[in-house]
């Protein structure tokens, strides 16, 4: 049975139809003093837990839902984390600072057989999982909505971590060129991109990254490729946070289109990486 988390209703249904699990009506309770509580029906022998881990409060609920599946009697539990939170934190960067994707990963451990995630930040994540952990590879399915008849394509990652990943929508919709910036993070908001030679004057240009969190690391790219005469852009990623306004900042840096998978359900969350889960379940 499919048990979903709050943040992962409709990629769970998506799942639950693509693969003929049943989907658990659980309940989702809030007391006064905030902490929260869920009720997850019985659900069978395997409990397939889904939750995007996109704030504090989703990380105690993926936990709860865990639990609750072994105490209403599953006898193996998988987890699946489409979206990662805190996985960007993958290292100490400064003495006195956790592993934070290490400590959340040891606590989601606990209360499963396996984990699957989609597209980490970096694939060694899983590494810190104690039990057995995978990466699924969903990247691909973003060239699903691209036209097409873009004109002389070129995919772009805005720095060299996100290469595999324009390479696989490239590989995906066929055709086109790939190619990378080099980016320099100035503060949680505020990048410096170091263009590529790469000619991009009247090409159509599909900027490809893991996440849009804030907006600026894309914001930044769309602002070099206007300023080179690019024909089209559209900006593509894996999971779309999209904080505070980095919708507004994108736009106004002049993207024509905004793609993403339903690992965070927004409204420009218009791909599913429902198959490629299933193919992994
Ligand atoms: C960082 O290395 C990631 O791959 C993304 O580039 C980053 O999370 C994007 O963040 P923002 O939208 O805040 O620039």
């Amino acid at each position: 049975m499919i048990v979903p988390g709050s943040a992962s209703q409709e990629l769970a249904a998506t799942l639950a139809a693509e693969t003929d699990h049943a989907l658990a009506a659980v309940d989702f309770h809030r007391f006064p003093d905030g902490e929260t509580k869920v009720t997850v029906p019985e659900p069978g022998d395997h409990a397939v837990v889904v939750a995007s881990t996109v704030t504090d409060r989703a990380h105690v609920e993926l936990l709860q839902l865990q639990d609750a599946a072994r105490e209403a009697g599953a006898d193996r539990v998988t987890t699946v984390v489409p979206y990662m939170g805190y996985a960007r934190q993958d290292k100490a960067f400064e003495s006195g600072e956790p592993i934070s994707a290490r400590a959340v990963a040891r606590a989601i451990s606990t209360g499963t057989d396996r984990v699957l995630t989609v597209d980490p930040h970096v694939d060694a994540v899983c590494d810190f999982f104690e039990v057995p952990a995978e990466p699924i590879h969903a990247a691909g399915r973003l060239a699903e909505p691209l036209p097409d008849d873009l004109a002389d394509p070129l995919f772009l990652s805005p720095d060299d971590g996100a290469i595999d990943l324009a390479t696989a929508v490239r590989d995906a919709y066929g055709r086109g060129t790939v190619d990378y910036f080099e980016k320099t993070r100035l503060s949680g908001d505020e990048v410096e991109i170091e263009p590529s030679d790469a000619d991009v004057a009247g090409r159509d240009v599909a900027v490809v990254d893991d996440i849009i969190a804030t907006g600026s690391t894309m914001g930044e790219s769309i602002a070099v490729l206007r300023d080179r005469e690019a024909a089209g852009i559209c900006v593509a990623c894996v999971h779309p946070l999209l904080v505070g306004n980095a919708r507004t900042t994108l736009a106004r840096a002049g993207v024509d289109r905004v793609v993403g998978t339903d690992t965070i359900e927004r409204p420009v969350s218009d791909v599913s990486v429902a198959p490629a889960i299933a193919d992994a379940l």
